[in-house]
């Protein structure tokens, strides 16, 4: 499918965005070894968590699904079954890497793949610990790319300083944890989302955090949970900053989750001079929530962004690189070469396609620099078949008259069912 759109006038009013991705996934593949039923309210009826439960049942998981609203029969830690088939775990990152290590732990064989741009995502990154815990995996290319074949159980627990700063790999080793004898430590380069500490300890893990190190002490059972999963803050980004740079736009984005792992975006906006207020806080589950009101700011700054701060806004690079073309100045993101092996090389294709649309943008191995502010004008553009990239170049067409077409934009069902929509509502 492509999109075409342009400037209409100014975003205005208020929305809900969909549920949490990484709250959505998680739910599910902890709860699938609870004991007993879990609630899940609010799940993210997108196709990477429809991914995550196709798994599951794959592994004789019980889940019945009553509009977002999931009941899990939790089978124990010893409860899941040799799967029969292979597991496709399409174009989700985030369910092969947490089920790498879930299935490290069960003393069965199962194998992982996924669609084609998920099997050019390195695997090493997780395979190496879990082997270090003692499973066995092998995998394409020098067991670097899925398909990812896995026996697994015999688990010893490590500490594993980690080269990334991946709430991806902190987990799956964390899932392998639970499984493994003795203690099993990770420890981060930078903090990544913690999504996994705080529900695993909300089912009675006994989870350790200092500082960068995180400690599981393996549990003898999961308990069930009864949760509601709040708006994803990376879904609420493209409103956000759509409404920042739209001449004219007010724009609140109710129930998102503010947990500060996820939202470095806001604190990179506020050194922009952005006018962002957080509203309402509460805690919902476990989770930080609010209301986000973004206002129109017609004097932007460029700002610098460090790699500590990349983690806590990796899935916002796309959209950022959007606000920073209508920042005074040279904003500069570094660190960040991580963005080379997400659904797309982000880095290149924010640049290919911003470039298209007459911005100044250089590209460096890890990361760009930006020089704003400047009009950018409508262009064919290319999504890569990737959500986010498809939905940041969505929020640049609405800076110009010119109209944009962008290809392949049907791939926001990955993560934003009824992006469009919302997008033209808030337009009219
Ligand atoms: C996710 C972690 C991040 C993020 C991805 C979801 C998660 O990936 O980019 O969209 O749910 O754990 P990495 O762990 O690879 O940084």
């Amino acid at each position: 499918m492509t999109v075409e759109l342009s400037f209409k006038g100014p975003l205005k009013g208020e929305t809900l965005v969909p549920s949490d991705k990484s709250i959505s996934h998680r739910a599910a593949i902890f709860s699938s070894i609870a004991k007993g039923k879990s609630i899940i309210r609010n799940y993210l009826m997108a196709r990477d968590p429809l991914s995550t439960l196709n798994a599951l049942r794959l592994l004789d998981v019980d889940i019945s699904v009553e509009g977002s609203t999931l009941v899990i029969s939790g089978k124990g830690l010893q409860g899941l079954r040799e799967p029969d088939d292979v597991i496709d775990c399409e174009n989700s990152g985030t369910t092969m890497r947490l089920l790498s290590g879930l299935l490290a732990g069960q003393p069965f064989f199962s194998v992982l793949t996924g669609d084609s741009s998920l099997r050019q995502r390195p695997m090493g990154r997780v395979i190496l610990p879990l082997r270090m815990m003692g499973a066995h995996l092998v995998a394409r290319k020098d067991d670097s790319l899925p398909p990812v074949a896995i026996k697994g159980g015999g688990l010893k627990g490590i500490e594993y300083i980690s080269p990334h700063a991946s709430a991806q790999v902190k987990s799956a080793v964390l899932l392998a944890g639970l499984y493994a004898e003795g203690k099993t430590s990770v420890i981060e380069p930078h903090k990544s989302r913690d999504h996994t500490e705080r529900m695993l300890s909300s089912m009675g893990v006994e989870i350790k955090v200092e500082g960068l190190k995180v400690t599981l002490t393996p549990p003898e059972e999961l308990a069930p949970v009864d949760i509601t999963v709040p708006g994803d803050f990376s879904s609420a980004a493209f409103f956000i900053v759509a409404a920042l740079i739209i001449p004219g736009s007010e724009v609140l984005v109710r129930n998102v989750g503010v947990n500060p792992t996820r939202t470095g975006l806001l604190d990179v906006l506020m050194r922009m001079g952005a006018e962002v207020e957080i509203l309402n806080q509460r805690e919902v589950s476990g989770e930080p929530v609010a209301d986000i009101l973004s206002k129109y700011t017609p004097d932007l700054r460029a700002t610098e962004v460090k790699e500590e701060e990349i983690p806590k806004a990796i899935d916002e690079f796309p959209v950022l690189t959007v606000a920073a073309t209508q920042a005074e100045g040279i904003t500069i993101i570094r660190g960040a070469s991580e963005l080379r092996v997400k659904e797309s090389d982000r880095i290149a294709a924010m640049v290919s396609e911003l470039r298209k649309m007459g911005a100044e943008i250089e590209e460096y191995p890890d990361g760009v620099s930006i020089k704003g502010p400047v009009e950018l004008k409508g262009a064919q553009l290319s999504s890569y078949g990737d959500h986010r990239i498809a939905m940041a170049l969505s929020v640049a067409a609405l800076l110009s008259d010119v109209p944009s077409t962008i290809d392949d934009s049907s791939s926001v069902e990955i993560s934003f069912p009824g992006f469009y929509e919302i997008l033209s509502r808030l337009g009219q």
